[in-house]
């Protein structure tokens, strides 16, 4: 594992940007793994400049993004297809039908699941995944749990992790209990991981992400594994390094 330690959120958002555009740059029609929550946002900030700049090119990007609520229609603001479109897609130049999010109005939850999967796979499995993390561990909407899932499956939420992204909504009631994501396995298949986590509140569980064991109670240790990992925190998140 990679660890990247910079002083401050704007630093960790360039850097992993420039990681991306690097990639893309060696391989235009790669397929990016996407993920949702505050951390990324900066990223996608930078990465929209490169592309206005034409530093990147996204036309023949696939992007399969890690999650969504269920019961939420994309035109919902706290969907996280609404979110992707505002913080990122609407602003580049991908084609949207190379977009790829879990629907969360689907009626046959298991169909839309084991679709997703296949789509993934089909286009030749993930390139490139970016990652947040959640304070308790979880990765996509993998919560720490006695057992882990492979595949792409219907979560259900922690009331901590629900707690945390009530931040988004008016309450947390309002915050879905359940959410579609795909699975431990989907994201380990991912040749190239980069985890990114910005504040003091990630810095107990950075701190156990790197501490050499792997427990299914946090999700996110499991890529201890992963042959090609690089892990960009800030001085914050990294504090108990
Ligand atoms: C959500 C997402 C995760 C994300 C996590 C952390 O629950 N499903 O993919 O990594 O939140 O979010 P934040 O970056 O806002 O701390």
């Amino acid at each position: 594992m990679e660890v990247y330690v910079f002083n401050n959120y704007d630093e960790i958002s360039n850097f992993a940007a420039k990681m991306l555009v690097n990639f893309i740059n060696e391989k235009p029609d790669c397929v990016l793994g996407l993920a949702t929550g505050e951390t990324p946002v900066g990223m996608y900030k930078k990465l929209i400049e490169y592309n206005r700049e034409k530093i990147v090119d996204f036309s023949k990007v696939k992007s399969f993004n890690l999650d969504e609520y269920r019961g939420l229609s994309g035109s919902h603001p706290q969907s996280y297809r609404y979110f992707m479109n505002e913080n990122f897609f609407d602003h580049i130049n991908i084609d949207k039908r190379n977009t790829f999010i879990p629907d969360g109005t689907c009626e046959d939850v298991e169909k839309e699941c084991s679709d997703y999967e296949d789509k993934i796979n089909e286009a030749g499995g993930i390139d490139f995944q970016i990652l947040g993390i959640g304070s308790n561990g979880h990765i996509g909407f993998n919560e720490p749990s006695s057992e882990l899932y492979v595949y792409t499956h219907l979560a259900s939420l922690t009331e901590e992790t629900r707690k945390a992204n009530s931040r988004f909504f008016k309450n947390v009631e309002e915050v879905p209990d359940k959410a579609i994501t795909v699975g431990i396995g989907q994201i380990m298949k991912a040749r190239r991981i980069v985890l990114l986590a910005s504040g003091s509140n990630k810095a107990d569980i950075i701190g156990k992400l790197l501490n050499g064991k792997i427990s299914t109670e946090n999700p996110s240790s499991m890529l201890e594994v992963h042959p090609s990992v690089a892990v960009i925190v800030d001085k914050e998140a990294a504090a108990i390094l």
